[in-house]
């Protein structure tokens, strides 16, 4: 980075001290990872120069044959990835690739039924000031207050209020729910209410890749998905498909009166209905990530990431910690400080102070506000990308429960930080951290 570091100093400077942050604390946000050298290096490139609106050898401008052929390879690639007929990897970020699945199966004003975002949903699946809930009528399934199925999802309460609401579409999909989904059962509730089944795997992507958790690609009319959380991929979003059909809407091609795949109308949601020209050096880095994510070293990274996460949850309950759902499937967990007297505020700048890097996080049946809430959300796919194991996560609960027992203590901050920094040390992460 040395030209930067002449031509503006100014950036390089606050880009140094970002990968200070990262390479020094210890990253334990669940939605995040860090992507290896080859990704980052497909996305600095002059493939940023490009415009190529439309598709592979279908483009509105001359000069994308060098460009077609990296989109081909990411499309190719995630296809054998995820087992799919097709996929869509232009979308920007998740956000756009849900927006386009809205577009491509809804009518603005049709109802859908997404997991409440207090128990763990996203803010795209229907959030009063997300276009999703402005656009359309969310409704909502939740997650057990208690009982056997405290924390999880009860389908048969899924299938009463799904008949309840008939909804147009369904989702299933979360950002913090610890537990895998029953695609089947969902799929069944949606044929009998003739609901769409929408899968949004933003956070499991690379776990189901694995094959670590279950597929939804088979029960599914439509997956979508980040490609830069447990798949370790660039800042983006992409829409697949497990098995091409024709669209269930009649629309037809203008020339030939042919009844259009439901691939080609979601192509068109993407752009243009929702986007302009696709980032090229982004699906270059994607075809990158899931060239990585195809060897079979991903594979033992994802069940790594499980297994450190079930270690982290065993020994954060052994230390009294309330978990949400008890535990978890994945690659997150849902820490209730309720039993603790802390709010998820004061969590998440005590271990802060420690460059202990989590976010506060409602739990279902929350009493505080979303800027205070009474948990903390943590996960463990980018510290895995560093090398952690079983052994690692534990000492990483041991470290977080001396600053949670005593949140307002400096000292323990300090030396915490001290233990924190002696620790990445040992991982290190992006040899060019400079100075
Ligand atoms: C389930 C889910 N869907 C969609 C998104 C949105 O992704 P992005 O931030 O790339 O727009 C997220 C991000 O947190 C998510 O967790």
């Amino acid at each position: 980075m040395s030209q930067l570091q002449q031509a503006d100093p100014q950036v390089f400077e606050i880009i140094e001290k970002e990968v200070h942050r990262q390479n020094d604390g210890l990253e334990l946000i669940a939605s995040e990872n860090f992507v290896s050298r080859p990704v980052m290096e497909a996305m600095g490139t002059p493939l940023t120069n490009k415009y190529a609106e439309g598709l592979p050898g279908k483009r509105y401008y001359g000069g994308c044959q060098f460009v077609d052929e990296v989109e081909e390879l990411a499309r190719e690639r995630a296809c054998r990835l995820f087992g799919c007929d097709w996929v869509n990897v232009q979308p920007h970020s998740g956000a756009s690739a849900n927006a386009a699945v809205y577009l491509a199966f809804m009518r603005p004003g049709d109802t859908f039924l997404g997991l409440d975002l207090a128990h763990g949903g996203h803010l795209t699946h229907g959030s009063p000031v997300n276009f999703s809930g402005l656009l359309y009528k969310a409704e909502y399934y939740g997650v057990e207050k208690d009982g056997p199925l405290a924390g999880r999802i009860d389908m048969d309460k899924v299938r009463t209020r799904a008949l309840q609401v008939r909804p147009r579409m369904i989702s299933i999909g979360a950002s913090a729910y610890a537990r895998d989904f029953d695609y089947k059962a969902f799929r069944e509730i949606a044929d009998e209410v003739g609901a769409y089944l929408w899968m949004d795997m933003a956070h499991t992507a690379g776990l189901i890749a694995a094959g670590v958790l279950s597929d939804p690609m088979p029960h599914c009319h439509v997956v979508s998905t980040t490609t830069h959380k447990t798949l370790r991929g660039p800042r983006a979003g992409m829409i697949l498909i497990g098995k091409d059909y024709d669209n269930p809407f009649g629309k037809v091609a203008a020339k030939s009166g042919r009844v259009k795949k439901m691939s080609e109308l979601l192509d068109s949601a993407v752009f243009p209905g929702y986007q302009g020209g696709p980032l090229m050096h982004v699906i270059a880095s994607k075809a990158v990530a899931f060239g990585e994510a195809l060897e079979p070293s991903f594979h033992d990274y994802a069940r790594q990431v499980v297994d450190n996460a079930k270690a982290m949850a065993a020994a954060l309950l052994a230390n009294g910690y309330d978990l949400v759902s008890g535990g978890t499937d994945n690659h997150l967990m849902l820490i209730d400080l309720r039993s603790k007297g802390l709010t998820g505020k004061q969590a998440e700048q005590a271990l802060g102070r420690a460059e202990i890097t989590v976010n506060k996080n409602m739990v279902p049946f929350d009493t505080q506000s979303p800027f205070v809430t009474s948990g903390i959300r943590i996960g463990t796919p980018a510290m895995t990308t560093r090398g952690f194991t079983e052994e690692e996560f534990g000492q990483v609960v041991e470290l977080m429960d001396r600053v949670l027992v005593d949140p307002g203590n400096e000292k323990v901050a300090a030396t915490v930080k001290d233990e924190v920094r002696a620790l990445c040390d040992r991982f290190p992460l992006y040899d060019f951290a400079v100075a």
